[in-house]
């Protein structure tokens, strides 16, 4: 079948998506994706941030669709014509969602474990505006502690559902979904069970927020400060092929490898993201590949730049030292109105 997306044309498969057709394509020419993710089933349909417009239904009906469709869940017909970031009526819309899902989403950007490599950061980025025209106060809701490995912070959700979708397809006994619905809903567990499951860490890497985090890397670096080595381990639970994040040569963190739409190749075990925080647990591959549209894609290994071994603790205590004397002023000369002067 032949479909066409922004003039661009390629020969797709029967039972091709036009997101997936996209892809095939690449550049400019893919739709955002906030809730569709290529390796959980069912995925998609959720957020509409994917939205297109088809100019022409296929060549057997070639009447184009009333309305926008979601491009992640609508296949491709043969002779189908497709607008996306061509479109001026592609762009209002993704304006429009982003500007929904930014509704009740706390800005918490300086301080979420997420930011830098957050989708919805990324595109606010690209569809945002900087005004926002919510007068109304912002839902909230009670933390709630989820279990030892996992923070769950429910005002940044956005109901995707790709963690619900990794606690049913990967982890066996689910304890948590979406509760409650409209306005309400929100992802919480069962009976206030914790979430512990060899698995269940796959979920903080498909959130596309900040809205489950890491709570063994929580508030310890931001992710640009981080380098990204694509290391491997023998792991009899799952592959073993993780990406571990270090600052200096510690290991702040370990993540499963993502590709170039920020979606894991490989699911990892709790216990190669969690408890192998040592360099010796690993064999370093090398400097990770980056997913496009990334804060963190921004600076590096472009440069053939040196590796830099840091001390955290050490570089700590001295930034520190530095700090202090500069917050002293003890260098700058001070001339008190009682002729006491500390030069
Ligand atoms: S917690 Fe994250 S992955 Fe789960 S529904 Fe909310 S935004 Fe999606
Ligand atoms: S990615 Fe298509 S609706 Fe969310």
């Amino acid at each position: 079948m032949k479909v066409t997306i922004d003039g661009q044309e390629i020969d797709v498969e029967p039972g091709t998506t036009i997101l997936q057709a996209a892809r095939m394509i690449g550049g400019e020419v893919v739709p955002p994706a906030m809730c569709y993710y290529s390796k959980l089933k069912g995925s998609g349909g959720k957020c509409r941030c994917c939205l297109v417009e088809v100019s022409k239904g296929s060549d057997a009906d070639p009447r184009p669709m009333p309305k926008l469709v979601a491009s992640c869940v609508t296949g491709c017909m043969d002779g189908m014509e497709v607008n996306s970031s061509a479109s001026p009526r592609v762009e209002e819309a993704r304006k429009s969602v982003t500007e929904f899902l930014l509704i009740n989403h706390p800005l918490d950007c300086p301080v979420c474990d997420q930011a830098g490599e957050c989708d919805l950061q990324n595109l606010s980025f690209q569809h945002g505006k900087s005004q926002t025209r919510f007068i109304e106060e912002k839902r909230t809701f009670e933390p709630e502690d989820i279990g030892e490995h996992i923070q769950l912070h429910m005002n940044r959700c956005i109901l995707c559902q790709r963690c619900v979708q990794v606690a049913d397809q990967l982890c066996d006994g689910r304890v948590h979904g979406v509760m409650n619905r409209g306005d309400h809903a929100q992802i919480s567990t069962y009976i206030t069970n914790a979430i512990d499951n060899e698995f269940s860490g796959n979920m903080i890497d498909v959130c596309p927020v900040g809205a489950l985090t890491d709570k063994t890397f929580r508030f310890k670096s931001r992710v640009w400060f981080n380098k990204p080595y694509n290391a491997h381990r023998n792991c009899d639970k799952c592959c073993g092929k993780t990406t571990v994040w270090m600052f200096g040569d510690e290991i702040q963190r370990v993540t499963a490898r993502k590709d170039e739409y920020h979606e894991v190749e490989d699911f990892i075990c709790n216990t190669c993201r969690f408890d192998k925080k040592d360099v010796k647990d690993w064999v370093i591959e090398g400097p990770r590949k980056f997913e496009k549209f990334s804060v963190i894609n921004r600076n590096k290994y472009a440069l053939n730049a040196p590796k830099v071994e840091i001390k955290t603790e050490d570089q700590i205590l001295l930034g520190r030292k530095e700090d202090q004397k500069k917050i002293s002023m003890v260098k700058v000369p001070l001339n008190n109105t009682n002729g006491n002067s500390n030069s």
